[in-house]
């Protein structure tokens, strides 16, 4: 696992966003040969949206032969509802980019049938030559994707019950009202994660120390989802000084040495 530690939120945001344009721009895609990309939705990578919108303005990179599939959507909003996924990605990043609507894969939250909906996105992503990189955000509880502890780390895209904790912690997004948040989501699996040929996790702030700090030195378990990442050949997380906090000293020194 590659560990990069960087002094601020500004700094993770702009070396994570620096990255993924350099893979796409060395993988060089086309229509026929495009760049896969799994994106999060969230606060902590709205920075890394902000930076590659810049870059994209700059003629740095292009997503016009870039597929995205997005990790994870609420049950029961529809795509024009402003918290969900749909509505955040169009207005955080798609709508400001030449990426092509077809090109673009988010669950439906209001999909009839979930389970075929869950199905259906698991070969979409086969059909497009799996995800090339899968970028990710964590939870304070070590979640990635909506994959809550205990998820199981083989599982695929399917429906969750979202904690208490995680419905408490969204609910910032729906005026503090803990009734207005969705209590099911779709997400990918903690296994749909891992079959990306490289997974990039993000984590900023004393928040999500803890996580970190399990992802890293703790032993892999379904208990935080996130360690994982460390049977994945090609995985990194980038994080501030905050959330890289709890680390032993000699953790954070092997790292910063290493990626000097
Ligand atoms: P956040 O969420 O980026 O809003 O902190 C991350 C997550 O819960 O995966």
């Amino acid at each position: 696992m590659r560990v990069i530690i960087k002094p601020d939120y500004e700094n993770v945001s702009v070396w994570a966003a620096q990255y993924i344009a350099n893979r796409i721009n060395k993988f060089a895609p086309t229509s026929d040969h495009p760049f896969v990309l799994g994106l999060p939705t969230g606060s902590t990578p709205l920075g890394v949206y902000r930076e590659l919108i810049k870059m994209y303005q700059q003629n740095k990179v292009s997503f016009a032969n870039v597929i995205t599939f997005n990790m994870d959507e609420y049950v029961g909003l529809p795509a024009d509802h402003p918290q969900s996924y749909h509505y955040f990605m169009f207005e955080n990043f798609f709508n400001h980019i030449d990426i092509k609507k077809e090109n673009i894969h988010i669950l439906n939250g209001m999909a009839k049938d979930i389970e075929k909906e869950c199905a259906d996105y698991e070969k979409s992503i086969l059909a497009c030559g799996g995800i090339e990189l899968f970028l990710g955000g964590i939870g304070e509880d070590g979640h990635i994707a909506f994959n809550e502890p205990f998820s199981s780390l083989s599982s695929r895209t399917r429906i969750k019950t979202l904690t208490s904790d995680t419905i408490k912690v969204n609910s910032r997004f729906f005026n503090n009202d803990i009734t207005q948040v969705p209590t099911t989501a779709m997400t990918v699996g903690v296994g749909t994660i891992m079959d990306a040929r490289e997974v990039m996790i993000l984590a900023n702030g004393n928040k999500k120390a803890k996580a970190v700090y399990q992802g890293i030195e703790g032993a892999i378990s379904h208990k935080w989802t996130i360690t994982a990442l460390q049977n994945h050949k090609h995985g990194i997380i980038v994080c501030d000084d905050a959330a890289a906090s709890l680390l032993a000293p000699e953790t954070i020194k092997y790292f910063k040495d290493i990626e000097r």
